[in-house]
C-alpha cells in the first residue's frame, strides 16, 4: 500500500460502511477507511462469504449479525480501523480481517467516553509504552500494512515525539487529526502542528482536519507539507469532494448513496444515520423527506421515500434469480 499522494476517506462510525466507501472511491477517494470496529466485537465474528450479495461478511457467530462486510473491489484500498486497549486482543482482531483488507489501522483519537473509560482511542495517547506493544505486535505478526490515527498532544513538542515513537514500531503511515483531545468539532484544526509532524517524520503524515471543498486539499498540503489528506465531514456531507471536475449536487450525492446501500444490502440503522447526517446539514429533519427516513424500517421503505422502488425491485429480482433466495 502506498500512502504518498493519496486523498483518504477518513473512519467515521455508523457512516463508514461498504456503500459509503464505494461511493468515496467512485468519486476519487485513493484510501477508505472503514468505521472503527472495537476489537472485541471482532473477536467473536467469523468470515462468510456471501454470494447473494457478492461481498466478504464478518459476522457475529450464532447471529446474523454483519460487523464488517467488504468486497473485493475495494480490497485494494480499504482500511481496517479497530479500537483497541491490549496487544494481544488487537492481534487477534487483526488475524480475522488482514487477508480482506489493505491496511489495518488503531484509533488512538477518539475522545468519547466510551471509548476512553475502555482505555481505547485517545486514552492510548496518555500510554506510549502500551501504544508501542500494541503496534509492534500487529507489525511482527500481521503482513498487511499497520498505521494508526492520533490526534495533537497538549504541545507540538509531545506530539512530536509521541510521533517519532511510533514511527519506530514499523508503521507504514500515521494520520494526524490536527485537534487536541478537549478540541470540539467547530474548533479550527492546527494545520501548522500537523506539519510539525509532517517535517520530523520520515514516513507518510495524513493530514486530517477541516478540509471541505476540494481546494482545501491543496490548501492543507501547502500548509502541511503532508502529501495525503484525510477528509471526514467534508465527504460525509457530500462525497463527491474528491472528484477534481467538481463537486456534484448533494441531492444527487445521496440518491446514489441509498442506490448502493439498497445494492450492498447495508444495515438501514447505518443507512439511516447517514441520510439523518446529510440532511441536517443541508435542510432539517422536520420536513417531509426527514421524517419519511426516521420512520422507514427498512432499506424498501428507504428506497420509496427516494423514488428507487425500481431499483430495489431489480436488485432483489436480480439476487433471487442468481442464488434462489429472496
Ligand atoms: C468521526 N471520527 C472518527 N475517527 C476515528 O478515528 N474513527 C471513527 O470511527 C470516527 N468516527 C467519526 C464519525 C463521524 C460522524 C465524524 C464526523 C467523525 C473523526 C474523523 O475521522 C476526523 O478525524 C475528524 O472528523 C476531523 O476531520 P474533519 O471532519 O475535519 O474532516
Amino acid at each position: 500500500m502506498d500512502y504518498e499522494n493519496k486523498l483518504v476517506l477518513a473512519p467515521m462510525v455508523r457512516v463508514g460502511t461498504l456503500p459509503f466507501r464505494l461511493l468515496a472511491a467512485d468519486y476519487g477517494a485513493d484510501i477508505t477507511y472503514a468505521e472503527e470496529i472495537i476489537d472485541h466485537k471482532l473477536i467473536k465474528c467469523e468470515r462468510k462469504v456471501n454470494e447473494y450479495i457478492g461481498s466478504t461478511d464478518f459476522i457475529e457467530k450464532g447471529t446474523d449479525n454483519v460487523v464488517f462486510r467488504t468486497c473485493n473491489q475495494e480490497r485494494n484500498r480499504v482500511v481496517f480501523q479497530m479500537g483497541t486497549s491490549d496487544a494481544v486482543r488487537a492481534l487477534k482482531a487483526a488475524q480475522i480481517v488482514c487477508k480482506d483488507v489493505a491496511a489495518v489501522d488503531v484509533n488512538m483519537g477518539c475522545p468519547k467516553s466510551f471509548s476512553v473509560s475502555g482505555g481505547m482511542g485517545a486514552a492510548l495517547l496518555t500510554k506510549p509504552d502500551l501504544i508501542h506493544d500494541i503496534l509492534t505486535t500487529l507489525r511482527r505478526n500481521i503482513d498487511t500494512p499497520v498505521t494508526c490515527k492520533i490526534r495533537l498532544l497538549k504541545s507540538s513538542q509531545d506530539t512530536v515525539e509521541l510521533a517519532r515513537r511510533i514511527e519506530k514500531t514499523g508503521v507504514s503511515a500515521l494520520a494526524v487529526h490536527g485537534r487536541k483531545v478537549a478540541d470540539r468539532p467547530r474548533d479550527p484544526a492546527k494545520w501548522n502542528e500537523i506539519a510539525d509532524i509532517v517535517s520530523a517524520l520520515s514516513i507518510p503524515v495524513i493530514a486530517n482536519g477541516d478540509v471541505f471543498e476540494h481546494h482545501d486539499f491543496h490548501r492543507i498540503k501547502v500548509a502541511t507539507g503532508a502529501s495525503s489528506v484525510m477528509v471526514a465531514r467534508g465527504a460525509l456531507w457530500n462525497a463527491s469532494i474528491f472528484s477534481p471536475k467538481g463537486k456534484a449536487h448533494w441531492e444527487d450525492v445521496k440518491r446514489e448513496y441509498v442506490r448502493k446501500s439498497i445494492l450492498w444490502d447495508n444495515d438501514v440503522k447505518s443507512t439511516k444515520h447517514t441520510l439523518r447526517e446529510i440532511i441536517t446539514h443541508y435542510s432539517c429533519l422536520e420536513l417531509p423527506e426527514g421524517k419519511a427516513v426516521i420512520k422507514s424500517e427498512n432499506l424498501a421503505d428507504l428506497a420509496k421515500v427516494y423514488g428507487e422502488e425500481e431499483y430495489y425491485r431489480l436488485v432483489s429480482e436480480n439476487r433471487f434469480s442468481l442464488t434462489g433466495h429472496r
